[in-house]
């Protein structure tokens, strides 16, 4: 079974922990878009993995992981990484990063914060990973890949070459201090003898694994409306957080997926600027952000929560092609008397069902919520969705109804067997 792993809401769903389930099952895991902004918390075995780059498979010792073209790299952060697994008796031999795979170089991180303060109020909140200015360079034909990180001669020409127009718009356009092209070269140089023995074809790899009919699995980073082109444009990354985005940055074709899964919370939270419909600014917002430990793994910003949204899940639903929802944190909910769902927006005059497509129509919507009771047992220790009060029940049927999709998964609580299947 080939299965892909996909954020439906703005990311931070629970994707590491619905992965380390599934990877139980699975050879190989593939990460194939973002890079360290993502962070996703894995409680394996009593410990909490927070990881950034490496698939979350790693805690699996004979499981192959794949860092699939479409990853923008920051070599010294998943050398950092590396070796803190390896502190802690993770192995990480079965880890191969593709050649073709875009680096992160110190002037991305630079231009990241600079490009922020630029923007001034309408700054995007990023991570400041140089995530956006690593694929912009991809997308503009200058960019530095693992293969001509690992070609010392290769490295040092490309890297000049890039410096020289980088400095030029950190000093001239930003009043920035120019990089020095041998601190660069010194510093990845060691990197790059470092990440050399993980480097391969990593499409290769997992072509050969579906053929061989290995159970696969594809770890989507971020979320659907932080796609570049699905989400709150520009208030998003600059990947293809969605299922489509995996056939291009594992270099796999559609065909061989079996199964999209979405993962999302049981209410929806978002880190960052840009439009939020549901966001509560009230105490039942703090509630939830308090008892879900809603802070980034990534930066530890405070992350924004809201009401569930059912608008946003149709659009996840449809534009993912989701064959199933794992709906995480319901546990997070128990104690709130009454739980709203926005099923639809009010829109000049009208009510519409789909996400628009523009900030300018998104500012003029707002939610049209349906309330259902909620429940005070404590429910994190159910096996079953039968166990669960009669009230969860029904918060699950109803969200089922309003987006056409089956929830196969229902996370009630941060450890792996706190999962009703
Ligand atoms: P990711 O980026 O999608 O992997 O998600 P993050 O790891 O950034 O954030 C999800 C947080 O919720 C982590 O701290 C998880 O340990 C936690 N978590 C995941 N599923 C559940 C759940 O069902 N209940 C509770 N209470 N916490 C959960
Ligand atoms: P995981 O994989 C939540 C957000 C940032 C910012 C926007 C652009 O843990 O779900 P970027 O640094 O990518 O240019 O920032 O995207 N963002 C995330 N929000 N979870 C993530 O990853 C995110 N990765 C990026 O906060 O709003
Ligand atoms: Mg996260």
């Amino acid at each position: 079974m080939v299965k892909v792993v996909a954020g439906a809401q703005w990311g931070d769903e629970g994707k590491g922990k619905t992965i380390d389930i599934l990877a139980a099952k699975a050879q190989v895991v593939v990460r194939t878009q973002g890079g360290n902004n993502a962070g996703h918390t894995v409680i394996h075995d009593g410990n909490t993995y927070k990881l950034h780059l490496i698939p979350s498979g790693i805690l699996y010792p004979d499981t192959l992981c794949l860092i699939g073209y479409g990853v923008v790299v920051d070599p010294k952060v998943i050398l950092e990484e590396i070796d803190a697994l390896e502190n802690t008796g993770i192995k990480t031999d079965n880890l191969k990063i593709d050649k073709r795979a875009h680096v992160i170089m110190p002037y991305h991180l630079i231009l990241d914060e600079l490009q922020e303060k630029y923007r001034g109020g309408s700054d995007i909140g990023t991570t400041k990973k140089g995530i956006g200015p690593c694929y912009t360079d991809k997308a503009e034909r200058s960019g530095i890949r693992i293969c001509d990180l690992i070609d010392e001669k290769v490295f040092a020409a490309k890297t000049a070459e890039a410096l020289k127009l980088k400095n030029e718009i950190i000093t001239k356009v930003y009043g920035g201090t120019a990089l020095k092209l041998d601190d660069i070269l010194n510093e990845y140089g060691k990197y790059a003898k470092r990440i050399a023995k993980y480097v391969d074809d990593t499409s290769v790899l997992a072509y050969d694994a579906i053929k061989a009919g290995k159970e696969v699995l594809f770890e989507g980073a971020q979320g659907t409306l932080l796609d570049i082109d699905v989400g709150t444009y520009p208030y998003v990354t600059s990947s293809h957080p969605i299922t489509g985005g995996v056939c291009i940055g594992a270099g796999i074709g559609p065909t061989l997926i079996d199964s999209c899964i979405g993962v999302a919370k049981s209410y929806t939270t978002r880190v960052g600027k840009g439009p939020f419909p549901t966001e509560l600014f009230d105490e039942v917002g703090d509630r939830i952000r308090e008892l879900g430990k809603e802070y980034g793994t990534t930066t530890g910003r405070p992350r924004r929560c809201g009401w569930l949204d059912a608008v946003i899940l149709r659009l996840a639903v449809r534009v993912n092609g989701l064959t199933e929802i794992c709906l995480n944190k319901l546990d997070t909910l128990t104690g709130i008397p009454k739980l709203k769902i926005c099923v639809a927006y009010k829109f000049r005059g009208t009510t519409i069902e789909n996400f628009p497509a523009t900030l300018e129509e998104l500012a003029d919507c707002e939610p049209i919520y349906i309330e259902l009771d909620g429940w005070d047992e404590d429910i994190s220790k159910c096996k079953s969705r039968a166990e669960l009060p009669e009230n969860a029940k029904k918060y699950l049927a109803k969200i089922e109804e309003l987006i056409d999709c089956k929830i196969s998964m229902v996370g009630i609580g941060p450890a792996r067997d706190q999962n009703i299947e």
